[in-house]
């Protein structure tokens, strides 16, 4: 009886602790419709809805929006690959960084274009991450399941055949989704990623003096405001992005001690499922757009 008391107390404090911290960190969530990427999403200090979604009756992978390892950001790049893939690349790499690279099929220029395969292997020698973007950059909720599968499978096969890595994480483009399009994702073994910071950097006239100071100052609100676990979203088809964005911000981060990881390192998830398979070193016919 006595050790049965025990027990029972041993149990109630060892539960009844977490879930009392639990309750108060309860993410702001914010919920799918109201979810509007060039507003409130962008620059709010959001949590991973992992709480949330492993509380519903599914058992899809949680949507990321910031980084869970202490101390690390993740820089991510979207849309590419294309002309500044090597530049953005080299400043990181520089500056003992890493970056995440989500990539098209087709939508700035051909993945399978022989500059894009080098491009592509060059980024992942240098230890950064590619992941999906989709093949062409949709809207998600615009399409039929079967065309956000084919949508997530050419990419997929893209990425695959030109690095032999099959990604773990897609961001879905313009950072919208449906739930069904989401459990496609899974089914497929990968998670959604949005970001918690947006630079603003495609935005119209972004590539104008007073846009490249207000995308800096992303950067420097979140290292003067110590702020953490940010993921940033940029586009790498830009040249003040490259040029003019990019330098500033690594250097910004790096100066207040901050690490810039892939987003898997952040997340402390695998970025690719499975181990990577032998690439060929050239296309065949198939490798087109
Ligand atoms: C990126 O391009 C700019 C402009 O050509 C150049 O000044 C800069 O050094 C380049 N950065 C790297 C790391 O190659």
């Amino acid at each position: 009886m006595f050790t049965l008391a025990i027990l029972l107390a041993t149990l109630a404090s060892a539960y009844a602790l977490p879930a009392f911290t639990h309750s108060f960190s309860i993410p702001k969530i914010i919920g799918r419709n109201e979810w509007n990427p060039s507003s409130s999403f962008t620059h709010g200090d959001l949590q991973n809805r992992a709480e949330s979604d492993s509380a519903g009756s599914n058992s899809l992978p949680p949507i990321y929006t910031q980084c869970t390892t202490p101390d690390t950001v993740a820089l991510t790049f979207d849309d590419g690959p294309y002309d500044f893939m090597y530049n953005i690349s080299d400043t990181l790499t520089a500056n003992g960084a890493k970056g995440t690279f989500f990539v098209n099929g087709y939508n700035y220029q051909c993945i399978y274009s022989d500059e894009n395969i080098k491009r592509l292997r060059y980024v992942v020698a240098q230890g950064h991450q590619i992941a999906s973007h989709t093949w062409s950059h949709p809207h998600l909720e615009n399409l039929k399941d079967d065309q956000v599968r084919e949508e997530l499978s050419k990419i997929d096969e893209a990425i695959l055949r030109i690095t032999g890595l099959k990604s773990s994480f897609l961001r879905p483009p313009f950072g919208s989704y449906t739930e069904s399009a989401r459990s496609i994702a899974a089914s497929r073994g990968q998670a959604l990623v949005i970001w918690s910071y947006d630079s603003g950097d495609s935005k119209p006239n972004a590539r104008s003096p007073s846009s490249v100071r207000e995308q800096r100052g992303v950067y420097d609100s979140y290292v003067n405001g110590k702020k953490t676990g940010g993921i940033f979203l940029n586009h790498e088809v830009y040249d003040t992005t490259a040029r003019e964005l990019v330098p500033y911000a690594v250097a910004k981060l790096k100066a207040a001690g901050y690490k810039m990881v892939t987003l898997a390192e952040c997340l402390g998830l695998n970025a690719y499922q499975g181990e990577p398979i032998p690439v060929p070193p050239s296309k065949d016919a198939t490798w087109k757009c």
